[in-house]
């Protein structure tokens, strides 16, 4: 079964092409190389034996993203990653955020629309909670005000997603994820930051690699276990793993409902310090640091329920926070020596 995902060579993107020809589908890429490489596509073949089909456009392109539907008119579903995805940047350049962010999903809809293609699996955020009034957060919790513009277009297209499917011509799930580290196992595949990291895993395995002096924990004074801020990190294969699930209900489950939203995370708060300590431990080498000051618009403490993924998709995540941290670790090794 041919499925269609837009940002497919980004860094959850590949990890899920390889679990999806690995559960047996047949995945068709469009991905611009906006937050990405050729290699990735290479790597994608080395792990599973086979080259998927991989359209270099702009998910934002209509006519070229017409082409792509028009020569596989077989397509059964759509995974929808294709976005601009850094809450800093997203400040500074709101309205590029809104146009791609939204644009994309706008231009897939109505060619899926066109094309009589009926179910999508979208890419939303824990970022749509905001600073929740109650943990763990479950799905039914309301969402707050964004603080950024990255946080308001997944909040904006959840409900394009939600009032659309209500026509009936569309199912959709919705996908919001925690924070997704690790690599492929292999490491083969992982993250590609661009530029000066912001987020906090690949600020730790540059600095293990010396490509940045020291790490900066950004607060100890907040009011949890050790002060700094809590998150629910996620290995990205197991996030992968969650979209084959996603995809397999729709396809293969009767009379689900048109809409459904899903937390994708463990469910176990980690700190900051933790993070890095396990890292050093596990990985058997120091991260220097010092503690800066809070980061603004930085949520205390977040992590899921993800009772319903469990219930419902069938789905829980297996991998450790050592297994995240090891894998981070041998993606920055082997992206050191690809350079030398
Ligand atoms: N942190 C540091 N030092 C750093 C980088 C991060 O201390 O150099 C801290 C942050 O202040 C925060 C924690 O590490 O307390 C995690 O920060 P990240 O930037 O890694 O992740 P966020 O939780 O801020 O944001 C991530 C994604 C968003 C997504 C959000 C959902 O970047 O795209 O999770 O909760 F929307």
């Amino acid at each position: 079964m041919k499925i269609l995902i837009t940002g497919g060579l980004g860094f959850i993107g590949s990890h899920t092409i390889v679990e999806l020809m690995q559960a047996g589908y047949e995945p068709i890429i469009i991905d611009d190389l906006s937050n990405s490489e050729p290699f990735m596509l290479d790597n994608i073949q080395k792990i599973t034996g086979q080259k998927p089909k991989c359209y270099l456009y702009d998910a934002c392109d209509k006519d070229r993203v017409r082409n792509v539907f028009a020569e596989n008119t077989d397509i059964k579903a759509v995974i929808h990653f294709a976005a601009k995805k850094a809450v800093g940047e997203s400040m500074k350049q709101p309205l590029a955020y809104y146009r791609t962010n939204l644009v994309s999903l706008l231009t897939v809809l109505d060619l899926m629309q066109e094309f009589k293609v009926g179910n999508i699996v979208f890419a939303s955020s824990a970022t749509v909670y905001g600073e929740p009034e109650k943990l763990p957060v479950t799905e039914e919790m309301p969402l707050q005000k964004s603080l950024s513009s990255y946080g308001s277009t997944k909040q904006m297209a959840e409900d394009i997603l939600e009032k659309t499917t209500a026509n009936h011509w569309l199912k959709a799930i919705l996908l919001r994820f925690f924070n997704p580290v690790g690599a492929h196992h292999t490491a083969l595949l992982g993250e590609l930051p661009n530029g000066v990291p912001n987020n906090l895993m690949p600020y730790v395995t540059q600095t293990a690699s010396g490509i940045r002096k020291e790490l900066t924990i950004n607060g100890n004074d907040y009011s949890t276990p050790d002060g700094t801020c809590v998150r629910d990190y996620i290995h990205v294969v197991d996030l992968a793993k969650a979209h084959v699930k996603a995809i397999d209900r729709l396809l293969k489950t009767a009379e689900t409902p048109v809409c459904e939203v899903f937390n994708i995370g463990t469910g176990a708060g980690i700190s900051v310090l933790e993070m890095v300590e396990t890292f050093e431990k596990v990985n058997n080498i120091k991260i220097p640091y010092r503690v800066g000051p809070r980061r603004a618009g930085d949520a205390e403490s977040i992590y899921a329920s993800c009772e319903k993924a469990n219930k419902i998709l069938g789905w829980k995540a297996e991998l450790s926070l050592a297994d995240m941290v090891r894998d981070s670790w041998n993606w920055e090794k082997y992206l050191k020596d690809r350079k030398e």
